[in-house]
């Protein structure tokens, strides 16, 4: 069967409270609401694309327990194969913990367990399905290691590598920014990735030009309720594309609605201008911003008008 799109990436089980405010460090509130969900930023964009219709495939590890076995009938549940989402007993099922604030901002500890024990090995077990996709999608919830090796092996195949660089984390493999075709960063990202402050537009556009520096073909940096920033190395002037203003209720998972459907875009709609995807995939994300949860927030192709297609 061809394969539109594979994630090599997290799965994670998120454990979501929801409260008026953040708690200050030694203070306990009291929720609103608790709830668990299927996340992680991997599996996140592999659902999204898949919800739009790409036909995804997820290379990832979860632990032999209740959540892992949740998760794996989770993805059967949706038509998607578990081939290679491997379950080891060695480690237990990623965890997010995970608060949502009144003004939909969020606060996230993640405690990877099984996700470190995914390897270059597990990866290369893929490879044929691999070389037969169009697009790999890799965050840096695995080990980093194997995220690279995983976008070299792509590359060898021809296929189109989109990289998105979250959670931040410094020290990152300077390869990174030359073996993907998209980099894709938010501000945090970008501010750590280049030691400059990213706080405004213009600032934004000067990482941007840092970032290509680096050796990236393609760059966008997402900014938030300010939309996007995209330059490439051939047309290296920076464009901003805005997004119109929307009630965020929960933004967890946003970046994530945005880099599955970008993939989406790319795999299935490749003579589609990049500027043109970029406001597709904002759109697509600010509808998933409106309703609470990450996977479960995400927009099925049906439920969006025709114009995005
Ligand atoms: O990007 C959102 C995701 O980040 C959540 O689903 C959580 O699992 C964390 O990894
Ligand atoms: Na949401």
């Amino acid at each position: 069967e061809k394969l539109d799109i594979v994630v090599v990436g997290s799965c994670i089980m998120d454990l979501i409270s929801y409260s008026e405010r953040q708690p200050k460090p030694g203070e306990t509130i009291k929720g609103s609401k608790f709830m668990t969900g299927f996340g992680g930023k991997g599996a996140n964009q592999c659902f999204m694309a898949a919800k739009l219709g790409a036909k995804c495939l997820m290379v990832s590890k979860v632990g032999k327990d209740d959540f892992g076995n949740s998760y794996i009938r989770n993805y059967q549940e949706h038509g998607m194969s578990t081939e290679y989402v491997q379950q080891t007993s060695e480690a237990s099922t990623a965890i997010a913990a995970i608060t949502v604030s009144q003004d939909g901002q969020n606060c996230i500890i993640i405690v990877t367990g099984a996700l470190d024990l995914l390897s270059e090995s597990d990866v290369l077990q893929a490879e044929s399905c691999i070389k037969n996709c169009k697009v790999m999608l890799c965050q840096l919830e695995i080990d980093q290691n194997v995220s690279l090796f995983a976008m070299k092996l792509a590359k060898k195949h021809g296929v189109k590598t989109i990289f998105n660089s979250a959670p931040a984390q410094c020290n990152i493999n300077p390869e990174f920014f030359t073996v993907c075709d998209i980099f894709c960063a938010n501000e945090t990202e970008a501010e750590i990735l280049t030691g400059l402050s990213v706080k405004s537009l213009e600032e934004g556009k000067i990482a941007v030009k840092a970032l290509l520096d680096q050796g990236c073909n393609t760059v966008i940096l997402t900014l938030g309720e300010q939309g996007s920033l995209f330059a490439t190395k051939d047309s290296p002037t920076v464009v901003h594309v805005p997004i119109t203003k929307v009630k965020a209720v929960d933004t967890t998972g946003a970046g994530d609605a945005y880099l599955g459907s970008l993939a989406y875009y790319i795999a299935l709609m490749p003579e589609l201008p990049l500027l043109e995807a970029i406001k597709r995939a904002s759109a697509i994300a600010g509808l998933s911003v409106q309703s609470p949860g990450t996977q479960s927030s995400f927009p099925k192709r049906e439920q969006l008008p025709n114009n995005l297609f």
